[in-house]
């Protein structure tokens, strides 16, 4: 039996989505617990590429429980159409486990994003405007719309008369009750074979000693509390929201997983203390093919920080770390990895919690050699060229965390284990 947490170290797209279908392999479920369409988590068969947005990323693979727990941010319409695309593309999609906790993303929180977005100017976020963070808000001020009240037609009747003028006043939003109800019951009635009592199942599986890997979504730098904050999502994005996102016990979980991209990216606003502005930066997101998986943006690139990974193995717990991408690397003469920032005129080796103390960070570098040599097609970790080695060697070092798998290409298979 073993209960493993993935979840990514740096601000999103560090390759959780492959990385969990390949281990999915070994397991009996795969497992949402927060975050939702927000997520595009790829995993790329031969030729076909999947992007995976609410449904766990273990749906390609056949009996594969797929959950979707409350700490999730449901968007039915998204939902629905996600399954329905799979199914279109043959993925039976059959096993599909729904919270009826879990909250509803409604057409009014795409629009106060939009509002807000507008009215925040040059302090927006940039967000996926898939209304993720409205409705988390509305979560927390007790005041949301679940999975469960989309089957019960007096519930949803009350709850959604309610939102409706509540938005009214506040933003003078002006929706159709008797369109809106109709469109969300429907959806209930589509979605009403999914749902269960999650936080039950996953604790059942667990007690019949199946092993389960836990999908995180978004990066640790882009957790609520603990990333740059307020340009972060709106969920706890580090490994300990596993627990209140399906309703498991702490003492449950055998192992943390993080993911890292061998060098960084960030989608949206907010600072990046590594970020490459010139010629190299745009070498990476060409090689790394750096646009949104949801969103198509450019994803800004720069180099790896060590600082951050640090940062991700205490605040995750981390045990052991998976690096992607290491072959979009191949063909940079110098390489920089940073290792501590200089702020104030002092070295400092810990993540800077205040915003303010970010813009004023700037990145102290080591510079390796690069290796100058087609990475993608090894296919064991000894094949690797001897810098290759010292950089995956450096990063482990800087971060306090082992590499026990690689990747180099962005097929299913292709991930080297290590060690
Ligand atoms: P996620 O959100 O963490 O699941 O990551 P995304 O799917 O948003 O972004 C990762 C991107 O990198 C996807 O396009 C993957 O197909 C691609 N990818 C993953 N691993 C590798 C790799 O080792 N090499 C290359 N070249 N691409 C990779
Ligand atoms: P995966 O799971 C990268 C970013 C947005 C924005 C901020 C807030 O594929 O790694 P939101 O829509 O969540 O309110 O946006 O968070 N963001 C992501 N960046 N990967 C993601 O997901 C992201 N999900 C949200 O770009 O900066
Ligand atoms: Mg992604």
């Amino acid at each position: 039996m073993s209960n493993l947490v993935v979840v990514g170290t740096q601000w999103g797209d560090e390759g959780k989505g492959r990385v969990v279908d390949f281990l999915s392999k070994k397991v009996d479920a795969v497992v949402r617990f927060q975050g939702g369409s927000n997520a595009g988590h790829t995993v790329v068969v031969g030729s076909e590429k999947f992007v995976f947005h609410l449904v766990p990323s273990g749906a390609l693979r056949a009996r594969k429980k797929c959950i979707v727990g409350n700490g999730v941010v449901v968007d039915p319409q998204d939902l629905l159409e996600e399954i329905k695309s799979l199914q279109s593309r043959g993925i039976k999609v059959d096993n599909l486990y729904l919270s009826g906790s879990a909250h509803i993303v409604m057409p009014y929180h795409r629009k106060i994003e939009e509002i807000e977005e507008k009215r925040r100017d040059k302090q927006k976020i940039g967000t996926t405007r898939r209304g993720i963070g409205p409705a988390y808000a509305d979560k927390i001020a007790r005041k949301g719309l679940r999975v469960a009240d989309l089957l019960d037609k007096k519930v949803l009747a009350q709850k959604l008369s309610m939102a409706l003028k509540f938005w009214k006043d506040v933003y003078g939003l002006d929706y159709s009750f008797d369109k809106m109800f109709e469109e969300y019951l429907k959806y209930g009635r589509e979605l009403k074979k999914y749902v269960t009592d999650t936080s039950l199942l996953v604790n059942q599986l667990m007690q019949e000693n199946k092993n389960i890997i836990f999908e995180g979504a978004q990066g640790t730098l882009l957790d609520v509390d603990h990333g740059t904050y307020p340009y972060v999502t709106s969920s706890n994005t580090i490994s300990g929201s596993v627990c209140a996102g399906i309703g498991i016990g702490p003492t449950k979980i055998d192992k943390v997983l993080g993911v890292a991209k061998a060098y960084t990216t960030r989608v949206g606003e907010g600072p990046f203390p590594t970020e490459i502005r010139g010629k190299i930066g745009e070498i990476l997101r060409e090689r790394g093919k750096e646009y949104g998986a949801t969103t198509g943006r450019a994803r800004r690139c720069g180099w790896f920080d060590g600082v951050i990974l640090r940062y991700a193995v205490r605040v995750n717990g981390l045990d052991e770390l998976v690096l992607t991408k290491l072959d979009v690397l191949d063909k940079l003469e110098r390489i920089k990895i940073c290792v501590g920032y200089k702020y104030k005129e002092k070295i400092i080796e810990d993540f800077p919690f205040q915003l303010n103390a970010w813009e004023e960070c700037e990145p102290v570098y080591k510079e390796m050699e690069g290796w100058m040599k087609d990475t993608s097609k090894v296919n064991r970790y000894e094949e690797l060229p001897e810098q290759a080695r010292k950089y995956i060697n450096m990063i482990e070092r800087v971060g306090g965390v082992f590499v026990r798998l690689l990747s180099v290409a962005p097929e299913r298979e292709e991930l080297l284990t290590i060690g």
